[in-house]
């Protein structure tokens, strides 16, 4: 069984004048965290989008679990376990947490719970649910409204709907920011765990962050990549310390 998980190959996408994404490669594999860092304008959300299916690329190839997605809608690759998590936007924020983890369960099951009768439904649902909400230590609160929570809170409930996708990736665009530190270490102690359920492309400016937790990490400027390594690569290579990290030459 091959441990590949997403092979993304020479991939182009420009909006007018500007090349986004240029002739960009790269991959994901069972249990990595693989940091994608670089600039603001770097085209690193335009790549997450590309693999959602939110945005189509101009050329190039996307395989997931070796099977080309170039064609299927951002819903049907959803279905497949390929999602963007953490936004928070997903949030419901007049709904309680565990109604909202349950609305996440539900659509994850699609038709497949409606064999039950609507009580049992309804028990079978909650129940699933408050396991993830289990998870992230906000089970105590899953009556509260989403509005009521603290931020720090709200980030758990965000990561109990991750969680609650299944998702065979987890697809994060910079879940750190507007964290304190103390979040950010709860959040790097949780996605060192969540990588055992399925790989991470992380998007993330924390270095510290990123250098805790990455396998891998790619470095993009102006929507190519730069380098590509283990963190002590990619904190040794010149190009990456001028290009980003601020050290002059
Ligand atoms: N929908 C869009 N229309 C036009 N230009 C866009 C669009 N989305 C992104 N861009 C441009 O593409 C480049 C990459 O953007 P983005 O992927 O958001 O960068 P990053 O996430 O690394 O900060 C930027 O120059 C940005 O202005
Ligand atoms: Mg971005």
């Amino acid at each position: 069984m091959t441990n590949r998980v997403l092979e993304i190959t020479n991939l182009n996408k420009s909006f007018g004048a500007i090349h986004a994404t240029q002739d960009l490669s790269l991959t994901l594999n069972t249990g990595e965290i693989h940091a994608l860092i670089g600039p603001n304008g770097a085209g690193k959300s335009t790549l997450i989008q590309q693999v959602t299916g939110y945005l189509q690329p101009d050329s190039g190839d996307i395989q997931f679990l070796g099977q080309s997605i170039n064609h299927l809608s951002p819903a049907h690759r959803a279905k497949l376990g390929l999602a963007q998590t953490f936004q928070v936007s997903s949030l419901i924020m007049e709904y309680s947490c565990l109604q909202n983890v349950v609305l996440v369960v539900q659509a994850r099951l699609g038709s497949s719970y409606r064999f039950f009768a609507p009580i049992k439904n309804d028990a079978l649902l909650q129940q699933e649910a408050m396991t993830y909400l289990q998870e992230v230590e906000l089970d105590k609160r899953c009556h509260i409204a989403a509005s009521a929570l603290s931020h720090g809170e709200r980030r758990q409930l965000e990561i109990a709907m991750a969680l609650a996708l299944e998702p065979k990736v987890f697809l994060l665009d910079e879940p750190m920011a507007g964290m304190d530190p103390a979040g950010v270490k709860k959040l790097i102690e949780r996605l060192k765990k969540m990588c055992r359920k399925a790989p991470i492309l992380l998007v993330e400016h924390d270095m510290p962050a990123v250098f805790a937790l990455a396998t891998r990490i790619t470095v993009l400027d102006y929507g190519r990549v730069i380098a590509t390594g283990d963190v002590e690569s990619i904190r040794n290579n010149p190009e990456v310390q001028t290009a980003y990290l601020g050290v002059a030459p």
